[in-house]
C-alpha cells in the first residue's frame, strides 16, 4: 500500500487565520493546510492527495473553484467523473484546473501496476464526491461500483482516509424518502455529509437541496484531513 501522507489539516493554531469566510478560497492561507510541508525529518513532502468525485448536477460549476484553489494552494487533485457530469462541464476543464487527467471511465489511464484504480484510491487523503446527485448517493451506500466515481470509491479504506459527500438535487429530490434514507445510510456508513444548503435552485424553485459554496467544501475537507 502507498504510504500515506501525515497532512497539518485544521490544527486550532491555524484556525485563527481564517477569520473572514472568504479565507477558506485564498490559495496561500490554504497552502498551510493542503500545501506541501516538510515532516519532522525535514523532508519535503508533496501536497495533500485530494480525490474529488463529481457527478451529473447542474452543481459541478462550483467544484471548479473548489479544484482550482486547492491546486493553486499546492494539493494534489485527482478527478474523476460520471458520464452524466461530462454533459455539464468538459472533463479537459478539471484536467486543466487540477494539472492531472480527468478519469471518465473505469477503462481509461489504465496501468499494469495499478488495473482498477486501486493505487489512485491508495494514495488519497481525503474524498470529495461533489456534486453528489440523487442517483450516485443510492449506489454509493448500496455498495454498487456503476461508475468510476464510485469504482475508485469502493476501494478507498475508510479507516484512514475520510469521505466527504455533497449533495446537491432540488428540493423535491432531497426530501424523497428514498433519498432521506440514503443520507441517513450514509451517515452510518461513516460518510461526511456536507450541506445542502437553502435557497434558489436552477429548476426555479426554492427550497433545501442547494450544493453548499465552495468556500464551505474546502472548510470540510480541511476539518476532516
Ligand atoms: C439539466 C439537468 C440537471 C440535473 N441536475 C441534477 C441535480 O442537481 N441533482 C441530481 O441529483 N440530479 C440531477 N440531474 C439528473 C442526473 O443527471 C441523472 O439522475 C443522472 O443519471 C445522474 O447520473 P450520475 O449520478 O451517474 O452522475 C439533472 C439532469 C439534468 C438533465
Amino acid at each position: 500500500m502507498t504510504e500515506r501522507h501525515s497532512h497539518p489539516g485544521l490544527k486550532s493554531d491555524l484556525y485563527s487565520d481564517f477569520k473572514d469566510p472568504e479565507d477558506w478560497l485564498n490559495p496561500q492561507k490554504l497552502s498551510a493546510i493542503f500545501g506541501p510541508h516538510a515532516d519532522k525529518n525535514g523532508n519535503n513532502k508533496e501536497g495533500a492527495r485530494i480525490f474529488i468525485g463529481i457527478t451529473g448536477g447542474i452543481a459541478v460549476y462550483k467544484v471548479c473553484t473548489v479544484i482550482s484553489r486547492l491546486a493553486q494552494a499546492g494539493a494534489q487533485v485527482t478527478v474523476a467523473m460520471t458520464e452524466s457530469a461530462t454533459r455539464f462541464v468538459t472533463p479537459l476543464t478539471f484536467q486543466a484546473l487540477s494539472g492531472n487527467p480527468a478519469y471518465t471511465s473505469p477503462w481509461e489511464h489504465l496501468e499494469s501496476s495499478d488495473p482498477q484504480h486501486i493505487s489512485l484510491a491508495d494514495r488519497s487523503d481525503a474524498v470529495l464526491i461533489a456534486p453528489c446527485t440523487m442517483n450516485s448517493l443510492a449506489s454509493i451506500v448500496h455498495g454498487q461500483t456503476d461508475s468510476v466515481v464510485t469504482l475508485i470509491l469502493s476501494a478507498i479504506n475508510r479507516k484512514t482516509t475520510p469521505v466527504l459527500i455533497a449533495p446537491a438535487m432540488n428540493d423535491a429530490m432531497w426530501t424523497q424518502p428514498a433519498n432521506q434514507r440514503n443520507i441517513q445510510l450514509a451517515q452510518a456508513d461513516g460518510n461526511i455529509i456536507v450541506g445542502p444548503g437553502d435557497g434558489w435552485q436552477a429548476c426555479r424553485h426554492d427550497g433545501t437541496g442547494r450544493m453548499s459554496e465552495p468556500a464551505d467544501l474546502i472548510q470540510a475537507l480541511a476539518r476532516a484531513l
